[in-house]
């Protein structure tokens, strides 16, 4: 994409010489990251390489309980939901729940991850309880929407089996010393997996986290794990311009700092939807900061937006081709995708309609995001490409890792840290004091006193 940054020039794009004068910056910001994992605070680089004991467990456990329950919930918001839900959309049939046959013999998967009130019975309402096992994820053990879902599901369950059985039907993922699902997993005798403590929740799908669920519904763990591991070697190389994410990253930051604000992702993939909307947590709660590391008031951070091409061109591509100057576009790119698909020849006298027979559906895809990009291009709009050989677990795998080192190479450059999120936990303890939780008084007056009462 060298050439079209040229062609797109400085003014709304990205000249190969910016990036060169720029790219000491990303270096520094690659040994930041290197430095703060010798000291154990980058727990997601952990994650492709000292998790053989628990993959084994997770696999036994999938094996185990895989007949025995026809559906498997997950209870989870945020990090601890949206990991799961990629996986899922990305590697396993799309009907996968509708048909027995899409299914190889797995339970039915479901992300439960609002506390929608009819959406929430809705699904209780068609499960049977004694064929459903829920997975509780929670690193905090005690988010409000999680757990007000957990004491739903607890209940659904014990009216259908009785108290003494409620833990065979939870199996909880949380942290192993702290929070209270961890002192309930306990109590109610669940089986229980463990979020490190260094690795936060929109950095967690490989953990338990996102792992239980895919292993459930028969995704390889072990090549998700491999193809991070491969990235990693990438992500480490010193030489910037073998380093996507350094290069990435930088791409990024320099796009921000030129007013290109709104981060668009946009995979021409059904297979990789949900990879966007993931990413969309993963950059916004890390990036978007009201201060910067020596705590100045900085209110930095690009709006992540998702799309999905080619569905979006006939709905957002217009404002991107000729809107404000401020969005930066990464389209992923599918090369061979599992289906070619050919479109019938018929109508051979019309031509606005014959010339499409005996083209197929993975041409035309990537064709229609080759001219976007090319319309992109001639509007001077800013955009890049990722190309992903073809969707799988392996690179699955790398995909997470690419972006979640991408985002700590944008967070280092941007000097905030992208692994905290104390604009939501506001927003979490607001809730615990309206809801009367003990110890948040001061979080009800506020909201007593406020306009939003
Ligand atoms: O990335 C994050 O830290 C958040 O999005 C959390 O995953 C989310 O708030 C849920 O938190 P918890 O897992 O503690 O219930």
């Amino acid at each position: 994409n060298n050439v079209f940054a040229e062609m797109i020039g400085e003014e709304h794009g990205l000249t190969v010489k910016e990036l060169e004068d720029a790219k000491e910056e990303a270096l520094r910001a690659h040994q930041n990251i290197l430095e703060a994992e010798a000291e154990g605070k980058m727990g997601f680089m952990e994650l492709p390489y000292k998790q053989e004991e628990v993959v084994k467990e997770l696999k036994e456990t999938a094996e185990e309980l895989k007949d025995k329950f026809d559906n498997f919930v997950v209870l989870g918001i945020g990090g601890s939901a949206l990991g799961n839900i990629a996986v899922q959309t990305a590697i396993n049939d799309p009907h996968y729940n509708l048909f027995e046959e899409a299914r190889n013999g797995y339970p039915r998967l479901f992300v439960s991850d609002n506390v929608d009130p009819e959406g929430t019975k809705a699904l209780l309402d068609k499960l049977d309880p004694k064929k459903t096992l829920f997975n509780v994820i929670s690193k905090s053990g005690s988010t409000a929407e999680t757990m007000s879902q957990f004491l739903l599901a607890r209940k659904f369950i014990a009216d259908a089996v009785g108290e003494e059985n409620v833990g065979e039907h939870f199996i909880a993922t949380t942290s192993k010393d702290s929070g209270y699902l961890i002192e309930i997993a306990k109590r109610e005798g669940m089986k229980k997996f463990f979020i490190p403590d260094n690795v936060g929740g929109r950095f967690s799908v490989l953990t338990p986290v996102g792992l239980l669920s895919a292993a459930m519904t028969g995704v390889d763990i072990e090549e998700l794990l491999d193809g991070a591991a491969y990235m990693d070697k990438i992500c480490r190389e010193d030489d910037f311009w073998k380093n996507p994410a350094l290069v990435n990253g930088l791409i990024q930051y320099l796009a921000y700092k030129k007013g290109k604000i709104m981060n668009v992702m946009m995979p021409y993939s059904d297979r990789l939807r949900d990879v966007a909307d993931w990413y969309r947590q993963l950059w916004a709660e890390s990036l978007g900061k009201e201060v910067d590391r020596q705590g100045n008031q900085v209110n930095v951070g690009p709006t992540p937006i998702k799309a999905l091409g080619a569905t979006d061109q006939h709905s957002q591509a217009q404002l991107y081709m000729e809107g404000p100057f401020d969005k930066i576009i990464t389209f992923l790119e599918v090369e061979n995708f599992g289906e070619e698909l050919e479109i019938p020849g018929a109508y051979q006298d019309l031509a606005g309609l014959g010339y499409l027979g005996g083209h197929s559906f993975d041409e035309l895809i990537n064709t229609e995001k080759w001219a976007t990009e090319l319309a992109l291009n001639k509007r001077k709009r800013m955009n890049q490409t990722l190309k992903v050989p073809e969707v799988n677990e392996f690179t699955l795998g790398q995909l997470f890792y690419f972006f979640e080192f991408q985002t700590a190479v944008t967070g280092e450059l941007l000097n905030v840290n992208a692994f905290n999120q104390p604009g939501v936990e506001l927003g979490k303890n607001y809730t615990y004091g309206i809801f009367g939780r003990d110890g948040y008084q001061e979080k009800k007056d506020e909201f007593e006193n406020s306009a939003s009462h």
